[in-house]
């Protein structure tokens, strides 16, 4: 199947694969990559910068139900349509974190009062060429879990 190998940002290793669940069933984060009336999704993290919406699986839910509540924190849109796209494993400093990737294509984003720990949404036409060189954009965007993860979105046909 598909796995690869690479260092993120941060020079971690990560390994990404486009299977079912290859790393753990139980996976503690999720990312969610979002699209909005043919454009792109993300929110603004205070610190990180900009990054498509994700987060901590929290007790008592599935990985999909913390995808679908972390979009909704941090942009206001209201997820009803999600695919799981991959699952990547890095090895940090601080140990290993293991996060499912999923694709939802949004149709309702309402305005909130608050983004939880984020700015709230940012929406792009498109995503730059040169992210990794770009200041505004989060660490989590300047690895091939992103290119990958878009490359087998687009294979799919999930694109509209
Ligand atoms: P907060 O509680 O949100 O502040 O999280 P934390 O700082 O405890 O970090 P978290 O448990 O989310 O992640 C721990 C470390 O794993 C981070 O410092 C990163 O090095 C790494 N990490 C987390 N998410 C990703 C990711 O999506 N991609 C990559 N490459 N590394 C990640």
């Amino acid at each position: 199947m598909k796995r690869f190998t690479f260092n993120d940002y941060y020079n971690n290793e990560v390994q990404l694969a486009f299977e079912n669940h290859p790393f753990s069933k139980l996976p503690k984060h999720v990312w969610v990559i979002c699209t909005y009336n043919n454009q792109w999704l993300l929110t603004l993290h205070p610190r990180r910068g900009i990054e498509f919406p994700g987060g901590k699986v929290e007790k008592g839910e599935t990985a999909k139900e913390a995808a679908i509540r972390e979009v909704f924190e941090e942009t206001g849109a209201s997820v009803d349509d999600i695919h799981y796209v991959a699952q990547y494993r890095v090895n940090g400093k601080a140990g290993m974190i293991i996060k499912n990737v999923y694709f939802a294509n949004i149709k309702k984003l309402e305005k909130q009062d608050s983004y939880f720990e984020t700015e709230g949404p940012v929406i792009l036409e498109r995503l730059p060429d040169n992210i990794k060189q770009q200041r505004t954009f989060s660490f989590m965007m300047k690895d091939d879990v992103l290119v990958k993860s878009l490359h087998f979105i687009k294979e799919q046909g999930l694109l509209t």
